[in-house]
């Protein structure tokens, strides 16, 4: 049995992002910035001194290595088991395991399944109905076919204003890794991997068929398939990665679809580095528009979604440890960004 020594900073980024990505001229990619970034991620992969058991000959072409994903029980980097790559055929084609846990996940159909339920067989759970609604096939099938158009009527600016707006959030975050967190049917993952701005995007969700739909979309589009982009489902309150080690996190219209957004926030900033970006955007419950007597009424009729006040939102980016608030409004319509720091 031999134990694997450490790969190198140059190493890793080169097994795990092997596509540079198409980063302006003036990038913060090869700042010292970005590399402190790595250097910060790097043990995330690095440090576990991994014991490999000896290779076979159809071994001999696959790597084993600690990934950036993370268990989603005990938030030790996964050991990943087949081709390196930070795209969708290198990651269905490897397993992930937990040494610690001694759990297995692998790529379930379209995405790789890492919430806590994963490969349990009698066991099912229930989530909220604001959860629940988004599992559903039709539901997913219609997402990007006419629903998410109609938030415009509630103030939303629309897909190509909201990408715009958040990728001006996200500066400082370029040549890093972003999770879309709740990302549907990945209208804006897709976005954000075509850009190029980032090594890495996550598209992740805990609906397997706005994942499916999310894979159908990618599929349209060959250059996707090859680009650094994975599929994740997961819970957002349990989510798959180690402490400090994403630079972006963006929810689209999701904060209001959460069974705690509290835990939620928290999950969001154990996640970000130092430097690290959230950008959120949500209905809120009512705005400085709506008559003091219909509010309490509102509250009511929308109970099944969290709709938070402002103010609320700010109070649990703050509560969480974010800075640097910041928030841009219209009608219902919010989005809101806050700072690791
Ligand atoms: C209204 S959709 C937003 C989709 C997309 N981000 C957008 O901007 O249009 C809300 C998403 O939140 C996801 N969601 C709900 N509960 C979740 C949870 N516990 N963990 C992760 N995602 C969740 C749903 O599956 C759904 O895809």
């Amino acid at each position: 049995m031999a134990t694997a020594s450490p790969p190198s900073v140059r190493s890793l980024h080169k097994s795990f992002f092997p596509k540079s990505p198409r980063l302006p001229h003036n990038s913060h990619f090869r700042s010292p910035r970005w590399r402190s970034s790595l250097r910060s991620r790097c043990p995330i992969r690095a440090t576990s001194a991994v014991a490999l058991e000896p290779e076979s000959s159809t071994q001999r072409n696959q790597n084993m290595e600690t990934d950036l994903f993370a268990c989603p029980v005990c938030y030790q980097p996964l050991i990943r088991k087949g081709p390196p790559g930070f795209n969708l055929q290198a990651i269905y084609r490897s397993g992930f395991k937990c040494k610690k846990c001694n759990k297995s996940y692998t790529s379930k159909d379209v995405y790789l399944d890492l919430t806590v339920t994963a490969g349990l067989r009698d066991y099912t759970e229930v989530k909220p109905a604001r959860t629940e609604l988004f599992r559903s096939p039709f539901v997913s099938f219609l997402y990007e076919r006419g629903w998410r158009q109609n938030f415009n009527r509630s103030g939303f600016p629309g897909l190509d204003e909201e990408f715009k707006m958040a990728q001006e959030y996200f500066k400082p975050t370029e040549g890093g890794i972003l999770v879309d967190v709740s990302c549907g049917s990945g209208l804006f993952s897709r976005k954000f991997a075509k850009s190029g701005t980032y090594s890495g995007v996550v598209a992740l969700d805990f609906s397997e068929n706005m994942l499916q739909q999310c894979y159908d979309f990618i599929k349209q589009h060959a250059s996707l398939l090859d680009s650094n982009l994975a599929l994740v489902r997961a819970d957002v309150s349990r989510l798959p990665f180690s402490s400090s080690s994403i630079d972006a996190v963006h929810a689209g219209a999701a904060l209001h679809c959460w069974p705690s957004p509290s835990n939620a926030v928290a999950e969001i900033s154990r996640i970000l580095r130092s430097g690290g970006v959230f950008v959120g955007t949500t209905f809120l419950q009512y705005t400085s528009s709506t008559p003091w007597m219909v509010r309490p009424l509102r509250q009511r009729i929308l109970q099944n979604y969290s709709y938070l006040t402002e103010e609320e939102i700010e109070d649990l980016c703050t509560s969480c440890g974010l800075t640097n608030y910041t928030r841009k409004v219209k009608q219902s319509f919010i989005m809101f960004s806050a700072q690791k720091p």
